[in-house]
């Protein structure tokens, strides 16, 4: 084994392949040797979504030369890797089950341990490859399948503080984004014809706002946004459509974010004010820049993955690889894929009609 373990992490969950390398440091933060990632856009563009067995025999195409373009950037050899670990969910199960078969068949060829991860831990830990971070700390989780508040008390040990009941924001994002006529995937172009807009134009709803502990609803906003668009005649009312509807997600996540935060010191008042923020919508300036003035105004110390590991990669599926095998936390090869996985098991299913929340 060598001296500062080295790490291999696979991520086929949706419609990225990824490997990465990282390496275990004595300074607390891993060094990242190598995190290549290959989205397949061009594959889904045209159905305006993912297609499952599209991207399952994308990633069976793509998986043994994006490993062998992690390995030749880290400048390490097969042999160097201390463990393997890949995504076993949550996802695609036809897509998590090429990188997993993948991981696991390397880590018998290496006889080295394989460890699944779970990919929404996966963002948990994400800034961890930039950061000292303790545990326990608070994490909004914001992505195209979640949007959660979660204690994080440590490796596997995460209490959900509040969930969406519809919509993921990542979701309503790209959804507002199609009504818009932008082309999958919309979320992040948003942003952009964002900039141009004016953010107080349209009045949008915000379901659940005074309401609700910390969870959230999107899908109202959603459905105001599809109102409007077909009303729209200018570019420019576009622009200030997107402009508002970023404006109202912010004006959400400020206040959502205030009900999380006295709601984790209320389970410790002696808990570190240090707050995650993670997920593809992390990437989001506008939305960095309100999360971080209402963290400023509660003293909270706000961490944000640098942009290219806000999205999926997997580099921060290694970060849990190394955490895992550390405390020799690994998995046998007969371990399956789990489309569904909850990082707090215990939490209650809230979605659908007649919820209670
Ligand atoms: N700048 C941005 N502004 C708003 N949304 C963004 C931005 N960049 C990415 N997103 C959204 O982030 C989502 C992708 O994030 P991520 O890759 O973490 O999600 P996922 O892996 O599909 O879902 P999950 O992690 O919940 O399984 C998409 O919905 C995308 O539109
Ligand atoms: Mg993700």
């Amino acid at each position: 084994m060598s001296k500062n373990a080295l790490i291999m992490g696979i991520e086929t969950s949706c419609d990225e392949t990824a490997a990465a390398i990282i390496q275990d440091d004595s300074s607390g933060i891993p060094k990242i040797l190598s995190n290549i990632v290959s989205s397949q856009f061009d594959v889904h563009k045209k159905f305006g979504g993912v297609v499952p067995d599209l991207a399952a025999r994308a990633h069976v195409e793509k998986i043994d030369l994006i490993v062998k373009k992690a390995l030749m950037k880290s400048k390490k050899s097969l042999n160097d890797i201390d463990a393997v670990a890949a995504t076993a969910g949550p996802g695609l199960i036809v897509c998590l089950s090429v990188g997993l078969n993948f991981a696991k068949a390397l880590s018998l060829s290496l006889n080295k341990p394989f460890i699944g991860v779970n990919h929404l831990e996966g963002h948990a830990l994400s800034p961890k490859l930039q950061t000292k971070l303790d545990y326990p700390y608070l994490l909004l989780l914001i992505s195209g399948g979640h949007s959660q508040f979660l204690c994080v008390n440590g490796l596997g040990n995460y209490k959900r503080l509040g969930t969406t009941i519809d919509d993921a924001l990542g979701e309503a994002f790209d959804k507002a984004a199609k009504l818009l006529g932008i082309e999958f995937p919309g979320g992040p172009k948003i942003e952009i014809l964002a900039k141009k807009g004016n953010p107080n134009k349209f009045k949008l709803p915000m379901p659940i706002i005074n309401k609700g502990g910390c969870n959230f609803s999107f899908a109202g906003l959603k459905t105001a946004v599809l109102k409007i668009s077909s009303t729209i005649k200018t570019e420019q009312e576009k622009y200030d459509l997107a402009a508002s509807f970023q404006n109202t997600i912010e004006r959400i996540l400020y206040k959502k974010t205030q009900v999380a935060f006295n709601e984790y010191l209320k389970i410790n008042n002696n808990y570190s004010k240090n707050f995650v923020v993670a997920g593809g919508v992390a990437a989001n300036k506008n939305i960095r820049k309100k999360i971080e003035e209402i963290s400023n105004e509660n003293k909270f110390n706000v961490f944000f993955p640098s942009l290219d590991l806000c999205g999926d990669n997997a580099a921060m599926i290694a970060m849990v690889g190394l955490e895992k095998f550390k405390s020799k936390n690994f998995d046998s090869h007969d371990l399956e894929a789990r489309p569904r996985w909850q990082l707090d098991e215990n939490a209650k299913f809230l979605k659908g009609a007649g919820v209670k929340i």
